[in-house]
Parts: structure tokens; C-alpha cells; sequence
């Protein structure tokens, strides 16, 4: 069944001029774009969307990061989304993630790491809501 996720092209991406390809790799591993925007966060509202991270040593950098420039969210379509996009992606360290995944050819830290994807089904539904509006969402179904 077709299932939708939430993506993020993080400030580095945007400030290094990679929308483009990550985009365009995306699209090759088969996702459609049902949303995309671009957004500056703030503080508060960057630190809300990463509350789960509160307590952890990374947040303060995790939240600065986030605002230092705009973002693009983008709500992704196709069957199995949410594990789809994390294989695609790779993980969390470029160091780690495996050959042609996009944080692979494109980021360069584990903090500073390009993309955001939803880490599950339901965090996905949360994630959505919380950058795309039920107009936004439903009714391109
Ligand atoms: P994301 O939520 O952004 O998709 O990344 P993720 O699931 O692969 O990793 P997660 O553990 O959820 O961490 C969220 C983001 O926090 C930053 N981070 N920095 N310096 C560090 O040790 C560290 N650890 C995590 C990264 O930007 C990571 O994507
Ligand atoms: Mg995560």
C-alpha cells in the first residue's frame, strides 16, 4: 500500500546548493512529491519538532543547526515509505552510511547530515502534520 513520510532538506543542504540533487535522488528511488515547501524555523519551533531529543547532549546543536538557515520539508509518497526513505538516506554518520545513500554523497558530519526522515510510521503522521496542513494533505490524495 502506498505510504507517506516526511523528508527534510536541512539548512546545509539548502546553504550548499543541493536541492537539486537530492531531490533528483530522491525522485530515482521512486518517491512522488505530494508537499514541499520552504521554511525558516526558529527556536521554539525547531526545538519543539526535535522535542524527543531533548535531554540529549547533541539538542543545543541540533536546534541551532536547524535555524541557521531555511529548510525544505517535503511530504513523500510510495509503497513503504518510511523504511524506504531511511535506506535511502543511509545513516545518521556519512562515515557509516552505506555507498550511493544520499547522506553518503552529500553530508559531512553526523550533526550537519543533509536530510531528515521520519523514523516511523507514526512519528510520519506527527511529522507531517506538524509542516503540512489536512488541505495540504488530503485533499491531493
Ligand atoms: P533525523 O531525525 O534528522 O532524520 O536523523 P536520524 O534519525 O538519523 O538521527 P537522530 O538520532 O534522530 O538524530 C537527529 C539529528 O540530530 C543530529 N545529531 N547530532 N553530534 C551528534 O552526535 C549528533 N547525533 C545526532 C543529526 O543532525 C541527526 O540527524
Ligand atoms: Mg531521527
Amino acid at each position: 500500500m502506498k505510504e507517506r513520510t516526511l523528508a527534510i532538506l536541512k539548512p546545509d543542504c539548502v546553504q550548499n546548493n543541493l536541492i537539486g540533487d537530492v531531490l533528483k535522488k530522491l525522485l530515482e528511488a521512486g518517491f512522488t512529491i505530494v508537499g514541499m515547501k520552504m521554511v525558516k524555523l526558529n527556536k521554539a519551533t525547531a526545538g519543539e519538532f526535535y522535542a524527543v531529543h531533548k535531554e540529549r547532549p547533541f539538542y543545543a546543536e541540533l536546534v541551532d543547526f536547524m535555524t541557521e538557515s531555511r529548510i525544505v520539508p517535503l511530504a513523500l509518497e510510495r509503497e513503504n515509505a518510511v523504511a524506504e526513505l531511511r535506506k535511502v538516506i543511509g545513516a545518521t554518520d556519512p562515515a557509516e552510511a552505506e555507498e550511493g545513500t544520499v547522506r553518503k554523497l552529500f553530508a559531512e558530519s553526523k550533526g550537519r547530515n543533509i536530510i531528515h526522515a521520519s523514523d516511523s510510521a507514526e512519528n510520519a503522521q506527527i511529522e507531517l502534520g506538524f509542516f503540512f496542513s489536512n488541505r495540504e494533505l488530503i485533499d491531493n490524495m
